[in-house]
């Protein structure tokens, strides 16, 4: 019987092989378990109540400090097997930076400013996280929360890229058009002309010839024409209308000239590729689902942190909620704050623990959310989700992946980082929404000033108990490492304890990897 079905599942997958190539037939084996499937985070065992059993012991008693997604995933996966977690969170909601921003969200920033969310019903900004790609364990929580996803369009061949040098915007699909046709053309013409014969066999010549036939649309000529993936001024239509193409190609020299070319290697990056996703209604859908698993009653809101007291059998944190000073004791403490803000807490940890949290730089970015009473991106521009990119110094325009053909929506007006966020978060929001729109302009002319209803931005460097977007991590030295292992009995997690730093799924495993940490502490 055994033998018969091994047969038969040699059979299928030699039939798959033959129809569909080695790629197919690696899939298909993994779909029937005979090759690795893709691995997206380090195996996890989530504690269970039944890991106590004949043990003796019991879940502990956690103090957890910040409701971010690390706090929030670690009360969350301690919860499960009945560990009596407290969660510790400064601001007035949970999820850190992980926020998103809808009518009558209110935030009163570093430098005083306070803004009031005027967006209409329905209208959001993610002003944080707001995409996640397949392969990311941000997705494995959506689903085991019952948080819907829909997609994020990261990549758009009708979005716009506007170098400022260059005057007029052009579409991703014309500049990719053409830089691939001229790219192609070089690269063709020298293998023609035999420039690339220490390198290449004929065989080898011939099919890099046919892959840059396709791939830059030179045909058997190797010259770059331009041709329809340019797109058209006029589509083609009905009867005998073929269409009007755009103008052009202008010559190689100018194409190189005007840069466009330096955006395209984004849509490659492992973390950055299609598809990605975001969760339906907004990201903070993630944080308030995990709020409710975890139990309201355990997330103290409004509780700011004073200091950290490790002792022999237990640890002791004060905070300050409504105005008084508070303390909470357990027997495990699991620190969850920004490193640069958690270096500031005092503590008794060691000068060597302070000292490591202060090697975490912090960076400045920024978002704006513009609300437009029409949605003219798709009316006018025909453009469906996706990215401009641009030179100047709002550096992305995002426009929205959901809610296509609503009757408003709300563009992402600048997402910077670095200099050009410190500019923006030096200035007022009044003054952030005037630059953002007088910007704008400049790509997608005076609708993106008239048709503007109201704005919200967060510069995340001037955010109170964040104080800055994320980290460069000193992977791999002493004081990385140091804070990758205990300190009595305070453990230290977040995203800049990762390798994905800037991404939630850095955050949860690093929850993962202290909840498995303490829990086997716990067992031994
Ligand atoms: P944090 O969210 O920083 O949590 C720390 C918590 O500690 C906060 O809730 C804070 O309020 C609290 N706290 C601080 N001080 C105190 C105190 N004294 N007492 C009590 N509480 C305190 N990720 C993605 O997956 N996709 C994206 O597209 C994406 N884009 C991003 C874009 C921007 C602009 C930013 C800023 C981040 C983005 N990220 C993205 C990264 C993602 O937001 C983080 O990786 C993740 O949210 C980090 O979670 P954390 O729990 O480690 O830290
Ligand atoms: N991971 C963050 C983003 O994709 C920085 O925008």
């Amino acid at each position: 019987m055994r033998d018969a079905a091994a047969v038969s599942r040699r059979r299928f997958l030699q039939s798959v092989g033959v129809s569909g190539g080695a790629g197919a037939l690696f899939a298909t084996m993994g779909a029937l378990g005979l090759a690795p499937a893709h691995a997206t985070a380090p195996d996890f065992q989530a504690p269970r109540p039944s890991d106590f059993h004949l043990t003796g012991r019991g879940a502990k008693k956690v103090v957890v400090l910040g409701g971010g997604i690390a706090g929030l995933a670690t009360a969350y996966e301690l919860g499960k097997a009945g560990y009596d977690c407290t969660i510790l969170e400064a601001r007035g909601v949970t999820g850190g930076r992980n926020f998103t921003v809808r009518r009558g969200t209110t935030q009163t920033d570093l430098d005083g400013h306070t803004q009031r969310a005027g967006y209409s019903p329905g209208v959001y900004l993610n002003a944080g996280p707001a995409r996640i790609a397949q392969w990311m364990v941000t997705l494995d929580y959506c689903r085991e929360l019952g948080v819907p996803i829909q997609p994020f369009v990261n990549a758009n061949a009708d979005a716009l890229i506007h170098n400022e040098a260059n005057g007029a915007p052009v579409r991703y699909r014309t500049a990719k058009a053409d830089i691939y046709g001229y790219v192609s053309e070089l690269l063709a013409k020298a293998t023609d002309q035999g420039a690339l014969d220490t390198r290449l066999t004929p065989g080898d010549k011939a099919r890099l010839l046919s892959f840059l036939e396709g791939f830059g649309s030179i045909g058997p000529a190797h010259t770059y024409t331009g041709g329809s993936r340019r797109g058209f001024t006029s589509y083609p239509g009905a009867g005998n209308d073929e269409g009007t193409p755009l103008p052009g190609p202008p010559g190689l020299s100018d194409v190189l000239a005007s840069n466009v070319g330096r955006y395209f290697s984004f849509e490659f990056g492992y973390d950055q590729a299609m598809m990605m996703f975001q969760p339906v209604g907004g990201m903070d859908r993630i944080p308030a689902a995990l709020t409710e698993a975890i139990g309201r009653h355990r997330v103290h809101l409004g509780s700011e942190v004073l200091t950290v007291s490790n002792r022999a059998h237990d640890v002791t944190v004060t905070y300050r909620r409504g105005g008084r000073t508070r303390s909470i004791t357990a027997d495990f403490c699991i620190a969850a704050l920004p490193p640069h803000l958690m270096a500031r807490i005092p503590h008794n940890l060691g000068a060597d623990v302070t000292a490591a949290l202060g090697s975490f730089p912090a960076t400045a970015s920024g978002k704006i959310g513009l609300e437009y009473r029409s949605r003219w991106w798709e009316t006018d521009l025909r453009i469906y989700g996706g990215i401009t990119e641009t030179d100047l110094d709002l550096a992305h325009v995002w426009y929205p992946s959901h809610d296509f053909h609503a009757r408003r929506g709300l563009i992402v007006g600048y997402y910077n980082t670095g200099a050009a966020a410190r500019t923006y978060g030096a200035l007022t929001p009044a003054e952030r929404t005037a630059r953002a729109v007088a910007q704008g302009v400049k790509i997608h002319g005076e609708k993106y000033r008239s048709e503007l209803t109201t704005a919200f931005s967060v510069a995340w460097h001037r955010t109170p108990y964040l104080e800055g977007a994320w980290t460069s991590p000193p992977w791999g030295s002493a004081a990385y490492n140091r804070l990758l292992e205990p300190s009595g009995r305070v453990y230290f997690a977040g995203d800049w304890l990762s390798h994905e730093v800037a991404w939630q799924h850095g955050a949860f495993v690093s929850a993962r990897s202290v909840v498995t940490a303490l829990h086997q502490r716990v067992l031994s």
